[in-house]
């Protein structure tokens, strides 16, 4: 039988087939800046970071390519990208005219590709932070790459350009790095001003304005929150420099001083913590006692004046749950008590919860029991041990609620809300 013709792989052929592949799926780059061009990969389908919901629409991986004496590639993508990365690179210039490639983190959203645009690119230089180099190394086998660990604050010239390197450890990983091109007012951020949008917009100015900081919201509190100490340290760093454009390497990239104005007073805002006037209501139930709990505690609350938000976490996700955080002073969890202990999505967002390290706020437990009742219990010392003020008992309910729990239910609420109006100031 007769075999198909093998397809080259090699040189120009596979150039012209990747710009081919570039024209034909529309992979084409675009330019952010006088060349300097958006070469990265959406990700629709991705619907999960270690644990943090993407639901519903994925992500998209930001990498950078600077057209100058040297040509630099900033970032890669996940390695299922990488094909659809290079077409876009194709689309600028041939895969081999890179000279130097930068990776700002090594987590495998950005460097997951590296090993096969190494492999494709062949570049002159590899630079990456001291602790990149420690997670390159342990990633891939470097023994053969022009790998160059770089100072913080070290400044490289490219040509026209130059770039300065700025170490932003445990934002949010030891290795972590940005990358100034000050001739250019370009901020290349890595994961830090990020949001996970699959979109074919490029621009924060392209996208519905309250989806937006809610993208950002999300986004922060469920990757950047533990790590506010070192944003609050970053923000003046940021603030110092003559930057009209942040390129991060997730979503979005603000473009204009207004824009990057815009997303460092959020940032400000929220890695700040302060305590505000809104409270969750986070809870599971098995027969509607505690559900039940759940709704005489919000009205306790309403009549105090504190919104509340009612989260069942049989429909919420967690991430949602953090999301929520961001806008409330209080969380108020509760969990009938099953097998001794909390039930299954109680336990999960509580110990994603407790790993993202919220401050400032104010905690309370409740939940229904048949028999032993230890579920508020283990709530309120979980909150406690993040540090929450706990300013009530737990509260609990044998078998279903009757008129004296909704009445303690009510005023347990409107505890919960002075507590909440007094820590808020007023
Ligand atoms: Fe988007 Fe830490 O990787």
């Amino acid at each position: 039988m007769r075999q198909p013709p093998r397809l080259r792989t090699g040189g120009l052929f596979h150039l012209y087939r990747l710009r081919a592949l570039a024209k034909d799926m529309t992979m084409q780059s675009v330019e952010i800046k006088k060349d300097i061009f958006w070469v990265g990969a959406v990700d629709y389908d991705n619907r999960d970071f270690h644990g943090y919901s993407l639901s519903p629409q994925g992500s998209t991986y930001n990498a950078y390519l600077v057209k100058d004496e040297k040509n630099v590639l900033f970032d890669t993508v996940s390695a299922k990208c990488a094909g659809t990365m290079l077409c876009r690179l194709a689309s600028v210039l041939p895969p081999e005219k890179v000279d130097y490639i930068v990776c700002n983190h090594m987590e495998p959203d950005h460097a997951g590709a590296l090993a096969q645009v190494v492999e494709r690119c062949k570049p002159e230089k590899i630079f990456c932070s001291k602790m990149g180099l420690q997670s390159m190394k342990g990633y891939f086998d470097i023994s053969n790459w022009p790998v160059q660990a770089v100072q913080n604050g070290e400044t490289i010239s490219i040509g026209k350009r130059t770039i300065t390197f700025v170490e932003t450890r445990m934002l949010h990983w030891p290795d972590s790095m940005v990358s100034y091109i000050p001739q250019d007012k370009l901020l290349i951020s890595n994961d830090a001003f990020g949001q996970n949008i699959a979109s074919t917009a490029r621009y924060v100015d392209e996208y519905e304005p309250a989806a937006l900081l809610q993208a950002i919201k999300e986004y922060y509190y469920n990757i950047v929150l533990p790590y506010s100490p070192q944003v609050l340290k970053a923000l003046p760093v940021v603030e110092g420099l003559d930057i009209d454009m942040i390129a991060p390497d997730h979503g979005l990239i603000h473009r204009g001083k207004d824009a990057v104005q815009r997303i460092v007073d959020i940032y400000r805002t929220l890695a700040e913590q302060k305590t505000q006037r809104r409270a969750v209501i986070i809870y599971d139930s098995m027969w509607h006692s505690t559900e039940r709990m759940a709704s005489a505690i919000a009205s306790g609350m309403e009549e105090k004046g504190v919104p509340v938000r009612l989260m069942s976490l049989k429909k919420n996700h967690h991430s949602a749950v953090m999301t929520e955080l961001a806008d409330c002073g209080a969380v108020i969890a509760g969990s009938p008590t099953h097998n001794n202990t909390v039930l299954p999505y109680v336990a999960s967002t509580l110990t994603y919860m407790k790993g993202l390290r919220p401050k400032n706020r104010i905690g309370a437990a409740f939940g229904s029991y048949g028999w032993s009742g230890e579920s508020p219990r283990i709530i309120h010392e979980w909150l406690e041990s993040m540090g929450m003020d706990m300013p009530v008992a737990a509260l609990k309910q044998q078998w279903a609620p009757n008129k004296d729990c909704f009445k303690a239910c009510h005023a347990f609420g409107g505890a919960v809300a002075e507590a909440l109006i007094q820590k808020c100031g007023g």
